[in-house]
């Protein structure tokens, strides 16, 4: 079988291994559903993505997978953060993640979040003047400064899902590009903060190029308005991200986007003589391959097409049944088997939309085979549930040959966790 770039992804015996490890052997020892996650790939991707911007800092996009083992790894691997909520900066600290490298970013941070972010130290990305009036009173009060970048819109279209979009003018996310610099000229004339940095993201799943040449000449094209207006030089300029992955096809690398974005960059800093820090915040591409879901079948049905009941639905992946996206599926034990059905795979929970994959050709399948969704490292946990009333699944970390539990599978007390029966129901 074929893995594409998945290097860490083989087959042993017609099973499949991941990091040279038997994962039908792990799903005996750890059970099903189980995310994997190979720590080794996880390292090359985010050597990948460095080489390719080697004057350029990376933060990591916490939420594509927040899980404190994936933090440290990355962390050790020398990434800052970009952090989108108070959860996810008590994470990123705890894994190890220093103050100074993290951007703490979001529409609608709460008065608790903006205080967090000037105890903690980090810089903020700020999504409105509202929200800067608001951070610098806070900080002011607590007696603080707090470096801040603003959230630029830079109404680019990134050519992908809809839902994945945010740099278009009609997104929620950013300032519109056109009032960039009445908010620079009124944080430059408020306590508490400081303009250090400006920002944008434009979208997840890009796999087109010119979208980032233009939110790259856009951005530029704000930072030299900031300096002949307000004589403002920035230390940093924050692209975030937005590189596909080949979950279907082929997918633009790191050096293909820093081959469309650093000359640009280059260019436009040397005739501004600005010496701004570039920032990228990927997410995906770091750890989306690096991660498959196991899961097992529990019923094939002959209806309308061929249904296999899995173990795992959208409580575990969400992005088929959200987006429609597409994921890779195999059946783990039999890969040295041929296609010999077309299947479709169905979740176990009671919604119609809960499909994780349709019509794939696979060999023969029966109950107890075992499924494996790849390239699920990236907002697969992370945008996982309870609904139903299921139990979050374990994880495991495969590394060197061995294989350890980075997460424990949930407890049905997880599942009423927080909840109580009030006095007057006793
Ligand atoms: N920076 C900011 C400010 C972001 O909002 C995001 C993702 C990233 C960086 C990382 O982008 P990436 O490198 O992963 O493309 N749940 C969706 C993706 C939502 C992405 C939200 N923002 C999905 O499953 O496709």
């Amino acid at each position: 079988m074929d893995f594409g770039t998945r290097e860490h992804i083989g087959q042993t015996k017609g099973h499949l291994t991941m990091g040279g490890v038997d994962t039908i052997d792990i799903a005996r020892q750890h059970g099903t559903p189980l995310y994997i996650t190979d720590e080794g790939r996880i390292r090359a991707n985010y050597r990948r993505f460095a080489a390719a911007f080697p004057q350029a800092d990376i933060y990591y996009a916490v939420k594509a997978n927040g899980n404190l083992a994936v933090l440290r790894i990355l962390a050790r691997e020398g990434a800052g953060a970009d952090v989108f909520s108070d959860g996810e900066l008590y994470a990123a600290l705890l894994a190890g993640i220093t103050p100074e490298r993290i951007l703490f970013n979001g529409n609608a941070k709460t008065d608790v979040e903006l205080s967090m972010a000037c105890e903690t130290g980090v810089r903020v990305s700020v999504d409105s003047l509202d929200e800067l009036r608001t951070l610098s009173a806070i900080a002011s009060e607590a007696g603080t400064v707090v470096e801040i970048a603003f959230r630029v819109n830079p109404d680019v279209s990134p050519l992908t899902h809809p839902k994945i979009a945010t740099g278009l003018a009609t997104s929620k996310f950013g300032v519109p590009h056109a009032q960039v610099p009445a908010c620079y000229a009124e944080a430059l004339s408020l306590e508490g903060v400081r303009p250090v940095g400006i920002h944008c993201h434009i979208g997840s799943q890009i796999l087109e190029l010119s979208p980032f040449a233009e939110m790259m000449t856009k951005m530029m094209d704000l930072v030299a308005t900031l300096k002949t207006k307000l004589k403002l030089e920035l230390e940093f300029i924050d692209v975030g991200s937005g590189l596909g992955i080949p979950y279907a096809g082929p997918a633009p690398t790191p050096s293909d986007l820093a081959n469309v974005i650093l000359p640009i960059f280059t260019t436009r800093s040397q005739a501004l003589g600005i010496h701004s820090r570039l920032i990228l915040e990927p997410g995906r591409y770091i750890v989306g391959d690096a991660t498959v879901l196991l899961c097992t079948v529990n019923a094939v049905k002959e209806a309308h097409r061929t249904f296999v009941g899995v173990d795992a639905g959208f409580n575990l992946l969400l992005r088929p049944t959200l987006y429609d996206a597409y994921h890779e599926v195999i059946v783990a034990n039999k890969l040295d088997e041929a296609p010999t059905h077309t299947y479709t795979i169905a979740g176990p929970i009671c919604e119609s939309g809960d499909i994780l994959a349709r019509d794939r050709r696979l060999p023969t399948i029966e109950k107890g085979d075992y499924i494996a969704v790849l390239d699920t490292g990236a907002y697969g946990f992370a945008m996982s549930s309870q609904y139903n009333g299921r139990r979050r699944s374990a994880e495991v970390l495969v590394s060197g040959g061995a294989v350890t539990s980075i997460r424990r599978r949930e407890s049905y007390s997880d599942l009423l966790a927080g909840q109580v029966i009030p006095p007057h129901l006793l």
